[in-house]
């Protein structure tokens, strides 16, 4: 079946509101970097689109190559990484955190 112009206009009238994003801020200290993105982002993902450099590997959680010095603030994480576990006080996962608010990172 088609649709006339008028059944999607009443179509588009019936979606749901979109729910607001929030947005976060990431200061990438050592390349210099302050980057706003949303707050489902993970903090790898961002540096890699900005050009960061962060070694990763697994990408998951599991490996621990991905961590880095939380300088200041605070993430959480989209999963239960287990290399967590093993982290030394201040370290995160960045394939699996995501800030909240302000983060500085030391990368
Ligand atoms: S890349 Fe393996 S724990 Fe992040």
């Amino acid at each position: 079946m088609d649709l006339t112009s008028s059944d999607s206009e009443i179509n588009s009238q019936n979606n749901t509101p979109e729910i607001p994003v929030k947005t976060a801020t990431i200061v990438f200290a050592k390349s210099g970097k302050t980057i706003t993105c949303t707050e489902n982002e993970l903090i790898l993902d961002v540096a890699e689109r900005e050009g960061i450099p962060i070694p990763s590997s697994c990408r998951s959680g599991n490996c621990g190559t991905c961590q880095q010095k939380l300088i200041e603030g605070q993430i959480q994480y989209n999963n239960n990484p287990d290399a967590a576990k093993d982290l030394e006080p201040g370290m995160i996962l960045t394939c699996s955190a995501q800030a909240i608010n302000t983060v500085v990172i030391d990368a």
